[in-house]
């Protein structure tokens, strides 16, 4: 399975990808935790990171690009590989497309941008696993601490609203445009060389397991 789960900030890509890696067994390659653990540890590249991830930016598309080429070359992806948060825009999937890279499915979790406020801000996350909660519709068992390693849960740092909602403007100008992208080649490309990935889109609204069975349904045809 090589797939890419496409949505806006606070979708539930990630809570989604936690079930779909197990499921399937494949790695969860998730652009922004590994920018997040490259800020923590203080690499050259997370300090330049740091400052578009806080004003709710997107990191330049060259960095991004050499990150996940650098990630694919990793013997974990040889079966398959989940993209969450990448790509993000249309020279990032260009990319992705130029260098070969095969996508099965394009999968989009559609969640309005009103719910979308919610859900981010209450968000908590384990910092070292990215395991997600909320406080109110997914909490963990103990308030304020990781269900696996009893280590203390955090917010993200670009997760106060007027960042929230820059990010929104960010993924409506920049990333978007994915969603015809994706759509027009699994369309036409039936006689290219590479071959385009199924597009499908699900809503995100309802309860996890709701939309983990979508997820499901979604991926099998
Ligand atoms: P990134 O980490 O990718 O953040 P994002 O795309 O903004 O997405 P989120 O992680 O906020 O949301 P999610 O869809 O994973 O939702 P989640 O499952 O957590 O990127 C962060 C930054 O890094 C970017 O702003 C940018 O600067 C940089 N970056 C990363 N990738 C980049 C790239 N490719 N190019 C350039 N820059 C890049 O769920 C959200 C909340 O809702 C949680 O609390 C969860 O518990 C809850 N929830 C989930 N599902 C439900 C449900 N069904 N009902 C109720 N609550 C739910
Ligand atoms: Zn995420």
């Amino acid at each position: 399975m090589r797939l890419i789960l496409l949505g806006a900030p606070g979708a539930g890509k990630g809570t989604q990808a936690t079930f779909i890696k197990e499921q399937y067994g494949i790695p969860q390659i998730s652009t922004g935790d590994m920018l997040r653990a490259a800020v923590k540890a203080g690499t050259p590249l997370g300090l330049e990171a740091k400052r578009f991830m806080d004003a709710g930016e997107l990191v330049t598309d060259e960095l991004i690009i050499g990150l996940v080429k650098e990630r694919l070359k990793e013997a974990d992806c040889a079966n398959g590989y989940l993209f969450d948060g990448f790509p993000r825009t249309i020279p990032q999937a260009e990319a992705l497309r130029s260098s070969g890279v095969l996508i099965d499915h394009v999968l989009e979790i559609d969640v309005p941008f009103d719910a979308i406020i919610q859900r981010i801000s209450g968000r908590r996350v384990h910092a070292a696993s990215g395991r997600t909660y909320h406080i109110a519709y997914q909490p963990p068992k103990v308030e304020g601490l990781d269900d696996e390693t009893g280590e203390a849960l955090i917010q993200r740092t670009d997760d106060h609203e007027e960042t929230v909602r820059k990010r929104l403007d960010v993924y409506n100008a920049q990333t978007r445009p994915l969603v015809d992208y994706y759509q027009q080649w699994a369309q036409s490309g039936k006689g290219d060389t590479m071959p385009a990935p199924a597009y499908r889109c699900i809503s995100g609204e309802g309860s996890v397991d709701e939309i983990r069975s979508r997820v499901v349904t979604a991926l099998q045809d």
